[in-house]
Parts: structure tokens; C-alpha cells; sequence
């Protein structure tokens, strides 16, 4: 091995060009690939930014060629040499720099590397906790580098452009209290102050909205939240939001902005421009038509309410259910009467996993005939009558469930979702923008006989609705929206509450009584009791977003050093044990020993 000596890199792998010939350069970086061709040897040298192809020949110089005999994939290399013309035929017209390659004058073997655990091009499929072990070499792949490249991208998009709205960008601690997101917080024991502890903050929501009291209006920051919650695709245990916050503002004035940080990302890391404003719907509409609250609108498949239809037919199961006060809803599935029995059995225990307990399915025959196990169920009218109402036609398969609103909701949205992939009915080049609007305030937790936030404690309800805090909460409306991407969450805000008798009611309303509320969140009464502004905001999971940018369907993709679905980091072994003596000076005495 040797040092780099006097050679200074002149260029990195995807500079040199045709326009180049003939000039004398340093090059430095990875074997990719090793060929030999009857004597002569090419190497292609890869760095962050391409590849470019150097060449050894015994004819030109004997004692580099000798040395570049022993090279072997990513060894680390400095070279130096001539741009030349590769010969007619050998031109790569997909590579940047396809039409030259490098005559080798000298060569440094600056590192030598084992053999990789697994080869780093795009094709080969490597396991998730071998690709996190080694992450330096899965971040080598063209692809995973390209996607850092891009969320780099993204995050000076953002911060030009709100700059230019005229934001602060401002830290808030990450060694806090309690902000609660309703997840668990990751716990920080203090070892000065005895028996106590730091919360992670799960959001920076609380630090935002003392930043308004204190007239940094228009505050930005790229910024760390950690969440002790179950692991899935899109859900890590520390993630990246886009968080912000303004003063004397309505959900129009953060509606616009927040369109503006999209339009900027887009053109930057993608050439897309935009169409604004992005469209809105409620969420009752939401849920009514889609059976969630971040509906994937590329495609149709909607749901329809046969409630009112079916309240007094002769099957049991629907009938009984609808006098429960739950709903009968279904989907047309149109064209598919082909599934198989097999497919229905499939789809019947999909649905199960939320809870469904059967799916109903009618396959439409000509003449509107229907072929299924509950035809005989209902009268001629009946079944006219809903035939009628999802547009049904020969060759539809019709899906029901019934049950509670809840279930019936949740089973036909992941049905929906599963039909679109079975039918491939979304591209991941189409970008589909979506505000929901109108939240429930509070939502009722049935293990917890209690209400709690939809969004989050600090959430404004409106004005015309401040008499149902304490007469019937369920009903109160919130200043909250959601932003949803082809049927992801990417991001959600609020109108707060700035005035601190709302914020007591709110309290009370969720069950934090007056002595809780002011053991946690005496800090925030006090401030909106000195001159608080009216202010809202939004974080956006930066993350998310970049996973859909990139067509990766996991989080995971667009993050350097992510965790796996057990919390863990396979590179560092994080977590790990600590010394008994560490435990002693933090006053933890262990229970799993
Ligand atoms: P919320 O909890 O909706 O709002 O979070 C904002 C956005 O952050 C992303 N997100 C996550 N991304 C990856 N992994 C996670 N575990 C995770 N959890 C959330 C989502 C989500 O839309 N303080 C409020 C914002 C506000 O009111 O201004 C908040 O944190 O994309
Ligand atoms: P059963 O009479 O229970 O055999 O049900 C007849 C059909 O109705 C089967 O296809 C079941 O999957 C379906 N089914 C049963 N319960 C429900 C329900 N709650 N919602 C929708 N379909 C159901």
C-alpha cells in the first residue's frame, strides 16, 4: 500500500469528456470491475459521482501494467494519466464518460480491500441485516448513494426557499421533556440530578410554539424526532422532520407555504413542476369514500354505504349488524369476476387481519345476474337496488363488509389498496397531492375509557364549536390537516390553541386534570398567559417523503444509517450493554439481570 504522495486529484469519475483529450490527470477511487483483454487491462474507477474507465497497457508501460495485474474489486487507487479516445466499437453511450478512458502513467494502491460480503451493483439482492452491517458498502451502490444525493437536494430546496419566505431557521433541545405524539418517549436518566430523566423529544411542537410567544415568527428547522413505537415500512425510531410554525396566520396562509416547499423539492430533485394549489377533502369525506384518513386517490375503487339498502333484508349477518348501529359498505371491483376461488379465499383472510369478519363477494353475471353465496338472501328489489347504486355490470365482482364503522372501514381501505396492487393500477412515477381538512378533535380510546387527541393536545379547535368541549367532544371539529401523497401521511398541522382558558378546557376534556396539566405543561400555560400570539404550523416526515420521491418502499432506503424493524443498528450493534458502574452513577439498578 502507499500514500498518495504528490498526486492531487484533478477530477472526480464523471468530469472527463471528449473535450478532455490529451490532458494529463489524477483520478482516485474504487474498483469496480477488473477486465483483462488479451494484455491490456481496464479497470473501471468508481467514486460518488461515476465511473470512469482507466486502462493498463503492457505496450505503453510496463511496470504499471506488472502492478495493476494484483487489483482487485474495491481496492482504493490513484492514478494518473492521459485522456484518450477509446477506439471505435468500445464507446459506452450510457456512462457520462463513455467516450474516453485514461492511458495509466503511474499507479498508488492507496488501501486494498477483502472481498465484499456481497457485490455492490443494482441487481443483486442482498438481505436487509447483511446490506445494514456492512452500510458503508450498500451506500457504495450507485442507487443507495443516489438517494442520499437527492434528500441533500431536498433539504437545500427547502432551506432556499424558506429562506426566501423570510424563515428563521432556530435548534430546540433534543434533551427535553415529554412532548406528547402520542408514541412512547425514549428516556434520558440524568446523573446530577438524581432520579430523574430527559424525554427525547418526539417533536419539536412545544419549543416551536414558545419560539412564537417569543416573536420568532416564521421559524424552520431540518430536525431529529425519536418515537418509541411499533417499527413498519415507513416508521423508524428516529426520523427527520421538516418542522415549522408561523404567527397572525389561518390554514390558507400554511396550506401555501407548505405547496411552495413541495413545488421547490420537486423541481430541484426531480424536474417536476407542480400544479398548485393541491386539492382538499374532508375527512369525513375521506373516510366515507375511502375508509381512511390518507386516501390513495390514483385510483377508484371506492367504497359505497349499502347500509340504508340492506337494513331489513333477510341475511342475518348484515341485518343484525346494521341494527347495531354499524354499516354495510362495499367496492366494485370492476372487471374482475375472473378471481379465482382462490383469490376470494385470499382476499377473505386479508380483510380478516383487520378485523373483517367474512367478505361477501357477488360475481355479476350477464343480465345482472348475480353468482354468489348470499344472492339467495335478498329480494329481486335488493339486489336491483344495489347492483344500482356501485354501477354494477356483467363481469364486476362486488366485495361487502359489515361490521362496526371502525372495522368496516379499515378492512375495505387495506382491501382497496391490496386490489390496486393485485390489478397494478398505480405507477410510482405519478404524484398525487391531497390535504385532508376538518379533523374530529378528540377520538375515543375504548382500553382507556378516555378521549384523547387526534392530532395532538395543542390543536385549535374552531370557534363556533367552543361550547362542545364540555357538552359533547366527540363533535368538536379541529384546525388540523394532513398532507397525503399517493395515500401516504407526509405530513400534519395545526392551528393551536393560543389562548390558555381553550387550552385548560382541551385539558379537561382529555382527562389531564388540573394538577397534571400543570405538573407537565405549566411552562406553555404560563407563556400563553404572556402575550401569545395567535400561531399554526406543520411538520413534514422528510423521510417519508423521500421514500416516495425515490419509488423505495421503505424508509429505510433514503437514510443513511436506519434502524431495523427491532429498533437495532446491525453496523454498531446499538443498543448495547453498559457497565454496572455506568448504572451505578445514573442511580439505575438493573431488573433483567
Ligand atoms: P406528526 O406526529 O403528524 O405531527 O408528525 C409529522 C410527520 O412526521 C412523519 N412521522 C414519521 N416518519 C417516520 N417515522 C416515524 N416514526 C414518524 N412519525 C411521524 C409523518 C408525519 O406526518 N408536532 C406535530 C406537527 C405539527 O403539529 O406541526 C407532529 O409531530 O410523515
Ligand atoms: P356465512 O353465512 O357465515 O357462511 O357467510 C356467508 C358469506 O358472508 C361468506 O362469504 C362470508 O365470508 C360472508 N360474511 C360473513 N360475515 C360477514 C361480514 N361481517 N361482512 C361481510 N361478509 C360476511
Amino acid at each position: 500500500m502507499e500514500s498518495m504522495g504528490t498526486l492531487k486529484r484533478s477530477h472526480n469519475c464523471n468530469m472527463l469528456r471528449a473535450d478532455n483529450l490529451g490532458e494529463e490527470v489524477v483520478l482516485m477511487g474504487w474498483v469496480l470491475r477488473r477486465r483483462d483483454h488479451g494484455g491490456v487491462i481496464f479497470i473501471d474507477l468508481r467514486d460518488r459521482f461515476g465511473i470512469t474507465q482507466v486502462v493498463f497497457n503492457p505496450e505503453l508501460n510496463a511496470e504499471v501494467h506488472a502492478k495493476a495485474h494484483d487489483l482487485r474489486s474495491e481496492w482504493v487507487l490513484g492514478i494518473r494519466g492521459t485522456v484518450a479516445s477509446r477506439p471505435e466499437g468500445m464507446r459506452n453511450d450510457k456512462l457520462k464518460t463513455g467516450a474516453i478512458e485514461i492511458l495509466v502513467d503511474e499507479l498508488r494502491i492507496l488501501n486494498v480491500s477483502k472481498t465484499p460480503p456481497f457485490p455492490l451493483d443494482e441487481d443483486t439482492d442482498v438481505s436487509d441485516n447483511l446490506r445494514l452491517t456492512y452500510r458503508y458498502l450498500d451506500l457504495r451502490r450507485p442507487g443507495m448513494s443516489e438517494n442520499l444525493i437527492m434528500r441533500h437536494k431536498a433539504s437545500q430546496a427547502i432551506r432556499n426557499y424558506l429562506n426566501g419566505e423570510n424563515f428563521l431557521e432556530i435548534e430546540t433541545p433534543i434533551l427535553t421533556r415529554s412532548t406528547p405524539e402520542g408514541a412512547r418517549d425514549y428516556l434520558v436518566p440524568s446523573r446530577v440530578n438524581p432520579g430523574k430523566f430527559y424525554a427525547l423529544p418526539q417533536s419539536p411542537q412545544l419549543f416551536k410554539q414558545l419560539l412564537m410567544v417569543a416573536g420568532m415568527d416564521r421559524y424552520y428547522q431540518i430536525v431529529r424526532c425519536f418515537r418509541d413505537e411499533d417499527l413498519r415500512a415507513d416508521r423508524q425510531p428516529e426520523f427527520t422532520q421538516l418542522d415549522m410554525e408561523l404567527s397572525f396566520v389561518s390554514e390558507e396562509d400554511i396550506y401555501s407555504i407548505a405547496e411552495g416547499v413541495m413545488k421547490a423539492v420537486f423541481k430541484e430533485t426531480k424536474g417536476i413542476d407542480l400544479e398548485l394549489p393541491f386539492a382538499r377533502m374532508s375527512y369525513d369525506e375521506a373516510m366515507d369514500r375511502f375508509g381512511c384518513d390518507r386516501p390513495d386517490v390514483r385510483f377508484g375503487l371506492e367504497l359505497v354505504s349499502l347500509t340504508e339498502i340492506v337494513k331489513e333484508c333477510s341475511f342475518k349477518v348484515f341485518r343484525t349488524v346494521v341494527e347495531k348501529g354499524g354499516l354495510v359498505k362495499s367496492i366494485n371491483a370492476k372487471g374482475c369476476a375472473t378471481f379465482s376461488r382462490k383469490d376470494l379465499d385470499d382476499l377473505t383472510s386479508y380483510v380478516g387481519n383487520f378485523g373483517a369478519k367474512g367478505l361477501a363477494w357477488v360475481k355479476v353475471k350477464a343480465d345482472g345476474e348475480w353468482q354468489s353465496p348470499i344472492a339467495k338472501f335478498f329480494t329481486e328489489e335488493e339486489r336491483a337496488n344495489m347492483s344500482s347504486t356501485l354501477g354494477a355490470e356483467e363481469g364486476d365482482l362486488l366485495f361487502f363488509v359489515a361490521d362496526s364503522p371502525g372495522i368496516v372501514h379499515q378492512s375495505l381501505a387495506e382491501l382497496r389498496l391490496e386490489l390496486a396492487r393485485r390489478l397494478d393500477l398505480v405507477s410510482k412515477d405519478t404524484f398525487n397531492f391531497l390535504w385532508i381538512t376538518d379533523f374530529p378533535l378528540f377520538e375515543y380510546d375504548q382500553d382507556q375509557k378516555r378521549h384523547t387527541a387526534v392530532h395532538h393536545p395543542f390543536t385549535s379547535p374552531f370557534d363556533s364549536e367552543l361550547d362542545l368541549l364540555e357538552t359533547d367532544p366527540g363533535k368538536v371539529k379541529s384546525r388540523a390537516y394532513d398532507m397525503v401523497l399517493n395515500g401516504t401521511e407526509i405530513g400534519g398541522g395545526s392551528i393551536r390553541i393560543h389562548r390558555k382558558d381553550i387550552q385548560e378546557k382541551v385539558f379537561t376534556a382529555l382527562g389531564i386534570g388540573a394538577e397534571e396539566a400543570a405538573d407537565k405543561f405549566n411552562f406553555l400555560l404560563k407563556a400563553l398567559e404572556l402575550g401569545a400570539p395567535p400561531h399554526g404550523g406543520i411538520a413534514f416526515g422528510l423521510d417519508r417523503l423521500m421514500m416516495i420521491l425515490a419509488g423505495k418502499d421503505s424508509i429505510r432506503d433514503v437514510i443513511a444509517f436506519p434502524k431495523t424493524q427491532k429498533a437495532t443498528c446491525p453496523l454498531t450493534e446499538a443498543p448495547a450493554p453498559v457497565e454496572r458502574k455506568q448504572l451505578t452513577e445514573l442511580y439505575l439498578r438493573p431488573d433483567w439481570e
